[in-house]
């Protein structure tokens, strides 16, 4: 792989700042200054060191971000702020792009890769990913309003899947549904005459949201939770 490919996946920066570190004599590879960015690495056994830092290969990357409120789970939007600006810039210029979507009042699990396979196989219904959301409503739900939901309600002309509902309060609870339509929770309590007031991921199939990572955190996923999630997307 030439050296510029392999620096420029690994985000630590463009293709022109790597031209001209190489020319400015601040990158080695084993040891010795290479001038051209062209030049053939082994991504996997050379020691490849861009001013200072030594750069370990990786293609993918594969993040568990905490959404807070009001950001769009997009790359870029045009007037409000977007979940990849809560990342360093090296996530960003790797390609990340959030694995489906939330609502900008939606908070909680979020997962962003720039692995594109694995993200299409985790969103393709024929998965059934099981997400399992918190929700918090204006006035409480019957039980009659629960088996309705439970059976599959009509949202615009779609009738929803059978999902199940675990009731904390009166007015709150879990939900747990194995498709992702456009503002499905919302639509579906909207269904029975309710409304949502409160809305947070927290599961994405096996993937569990972590209690210390505060609104707007985020960490790599551990090799289990990435190993679990590439077997439920039929992955090796
Ligand atoms: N359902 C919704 O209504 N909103 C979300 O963000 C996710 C599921």
């Amino acid at each position: 792989m030439r050296l510029d490919k392999m620096l420029s996946d690994c985000g630590v920066a463009s293709r022109s700042e790597i031209a001209e570190a190489c020319r400015a004599g601040t990158v080695t590879v084993n040891g010795a200054v290479v001038k051209r960015a062209d030049t053939r690495v082994n991504e996997e056994t050379d020691e490849v060191v861009y001013r200072g830092q030594t750069v370990r290969y990786r293609r993918f990357v594969y993040l568990l971000l905490n959404k807070p409120e009001g950001y769009v789970s997009a790359t870029e939007d045009g007037h409000d702020p977007v979940v990849t600006d809560l990342l360093p810039a090296e996530y960003r210029r790797m390609g990340i792009f959030p694995c489906g979507r939330l609502d900008k009042y939606t908070t909680g699990l979020m997962l962003l890769t720039n692995d594109g396979e694995l993200s299409h196989r985790l969103l393709a219904p024929k998965s059934h990913v099981t997400k399992r959301y918190r929700f918090g409503l204006e006035a409480p739900l019957t039980a009659e309003a629960v088996c309705a939901i439970e059976a599959g309600v009509n949202i615009g002309g779609y009738v929803t899947k059978p999902c199940k509902i675990e009731l904390e309060a009166p007015d709150r609870g879990v939900i747990a549904i194995t498709e992702g339509k456009y503002h499905q929770i919302k639509r579906m309590m909207e269904a029975v005459g309710n409304r949502v007031v409160s809305l947070e991921r927290v599961s994405f199939g096996s993937l569990a949201s972590d209690v210390s990572l505060a609104r707007g955190e985020w960490r790599e996923l551990t090799p289990e939770e990435l190993f679990r999630l590439r077997s439920e997307a039929n992955l090796k």
